[in-house]
C-alpha cells in the first residue's frame, strides 16, 4: 500500500513527538502528588523533576515558608531551570545512578561525595535548604523518568530533622504514583501520536507540519477566547492541552476514505465529495466511547470542523453557538493554513488575501469571535508557521 518510511518523514514523525511531549495535562495531578508526599512526612519544600532531551527540568516546586511570605493570592515564582544528568548536584547524582539520597545536611556533604551542592537558590530565596530527600522516580524497566525530591522535613516541635527510613518508603509511594501518572500520559500522547501517523500515512496532505501549525493556532485562539471568557488560567492551561491533542486528529477519519478518493490528483466529482465529506463522521466514530473528556472534545472537533457559523456546511448544518467551540475554532485554524500554504493543487496564497478571506467569512463560514481572537493571536501564529515549515 504505501512506500517505505522516508528519512524526511521520520524526522517529521519526532518533531510531533518533541512536540507532543511539551503537552503539561498532567499538571494538576503532579501538583497533587507533590503536595501529598510533603505532607505525608512533614516536609516544608519539594520539587518534582522531569527529564527532557536528556535534562532535568524542574516543572513542580512548591515552598511553604517562602509561600507565607507572598502577598495572599500571589503564587511562588520559580525559575525554570534545568539540571544536566551528571553526579555533581543530587538531583542529577539520583537521576543518573537510578538511586535515593537521604542528605541530612546539604551544607555539610562530606567532600568525598561525587555530588555537592549549589547554595545560590538558597541565597537569592533568603531559604536554607538543610535535610534533603531526593528519589528517582523509575518506570518498571528501570529508566528514569524524574526526580522527587523534598527539603526540610520538620519535626514536631518546628525544628528541620532529617528523614528517616519511613519517610523514605513512603515517599516511594508518592513517586511510584507520579512514575504511573506520567506513564499513563504519555502512553496517550504515543497513541495520539500513532493515529495521525495513520492519517498521515493514508493522505499525503495531512502531513505532520499541517496538524502541528493546525493544532498550534486552535490552541492560541482558544486562548484569546478563555482570556476573555475569564476561564480561570488553571483550567485553561488544561483545556488547551487536551484541545492541542484533540485538534490534531481534526482528519483522522480519512483513514476511512477509499484510496482513489483520497490521493485522486484531480478535483472529486460531486459523489466522491460526499464520500470524502463522510470523514468527518468516521472520525468521530473513533472516540464513540467518550470514555473521557479527551475522547469527546476530539470527537466533536472531527465532526464539526467543517461546519459553517450560517448552517451551510457538513455533516450536520450546525449553525452559530450549536456548533462547539473547538469546532469552530479547529475550522479557521485549518482554513488559514490550507490557504496560506502550497498544496498539489493549489499555490500557496499571499498573507493579505489569506486574511481578507478570513475577515471576510466572518459571520458566513466561521464564528465572527473566533474570527476576532484569530486576528488577536495573528502574531503568535506567525511564530508558529515558521516553527513548522513544510519541508
Ligand atoms: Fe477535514
Ligand atoms: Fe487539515
Amino acid at each position: 500500500m504505501n512506500e517505505t518510511i522516508r528519512d524526511d518523514q521520520l524526522r517529521l514523525l519526532y518533531e510531533l513527538d518533541v512536540d507532543l511531549s511539551r503537552i503539561q495535562d498532567l499538571d494538576l495531578l503532579l501538583e497533587e502528588i507533590l503536595r501529598g508526599a510533603r505532607h505525608t512526612v512533614n516536609a516544608d519544600a519539594g520539587s518534582i523533576y522531569l527529564v527532557e532531551a536528556n535534562q532535568l527540568q524542574i516543572r513542580y516546586s512548591q515552598n511553604e515558608t517562602l509561600q507565607k511570605r507572598l502577598p495572599p493570592g500571589e503564587q511562588l515564582m520559580y525559575s525554570i531551570f534545568s539540571i544536566e544528568i551528571n553526579n555533581k548536584t543530587i538531583s542529577g547524582y539520583c537521576a543518573l545512578t537510578g538511586e535515593l539520597l537521604n542528605i541530612p545536611d546539604a551544607y555539610q556533604i562530606p567532600p568525598a561525595a561525587p555530588y555537592s551542592f549549589n547554595p545560590q537558590y538558597d541565597k537569592l530565596s533568603h531559604y536554607k535548604s538543610q535535610s534533603y530527600l531526593s528519589l528517582p522516580m523509575k518506570t518498571n524497566t528501570g529508566s528514569v523518568i524524574g526526580v522527587l525530591q523534598l527539603i526540610n522535613a520538620h519535626d514536631d516541635q518546628g525544628e528541620i530533622r532529617t528523614f528517616t527510613a519511613d519517610d523514605e518508603r513512603l515517599v516511594t509511594h508518592f513517586s511510584t504514583s507520579a512514575t504511573l501518572a506520567l506513564q499513563r500520559a504519555q502512553l496517550m500522547r504515543t497513541m495520539i501520536l500513532r493515529m495521525t501517523r495513520m492519517a498521515e500515512l493514508r493522505d499525503p496532505k495531512e502531513t505532520g507540519p499541517h496538524v502541528n501549525r493546525v493544532a498550534g493556532y486552535a490552541t492560541e485562539i482558544y486562548r484569546r477566547w478563555a482570556h476573555h471568557h475569564n476561564v480561570p488560567g488553571k483550567e485553561a492551561d488544561r483545556l488547551s492541552d487536551l484541545f492541542r491533542m484533540a485538534s490534531m486528529l481534526h482528519d483522522v477519519g480519512k483513514v476511512g476514505i477509499d484510496d482513489a478518493i483520497l490521493k485522486k490528483p484531480g478535483k472529486l466529482d460531486p459523489t466522491e465529495y460526499e464520500v470524502m465529506k463522510t470523514h468527518t463522521n468516521i472520525g468521530a466514530s473513533l472516540f464513540i466511547d467518550t470514555q473521557s473528556e479527551f475522547d469527546s472534545m476530539a470527537a466533536q472537533v472531527a465532526v464539526t470542523h467543517h461546519e459553517r457559523w450560517d448552517g451551510s456546511g457538513y455533516p450536520l448544518g450546525l449553525a452559530g453557538n450549536a456548533i462547539p467551540l473547538w469546532g469552530r475554532i479547529t475550522s479557521v485554524a485549518d482554513v488559514y493554513d490550507a490557504l496560506s500554504c502550497h498544496r498539489v493543487y493549489k499555490e500557496a496564497w499571499p498573507e493579505d488575501k489569506v486574511l481578507a478571506e478570513i475577515r471576510s467569512q466572518s459571520g458566513r463560514q466561521f464564528d465572527p469571535e473566533v474570527v476576532e481572537y484569530f486576528f488577536e493571536a495573528l502574531p503568535n501564529l506567525h511564530q508558529i508557521f515558521e516553527r513548522y515549515p513544510d519541508s
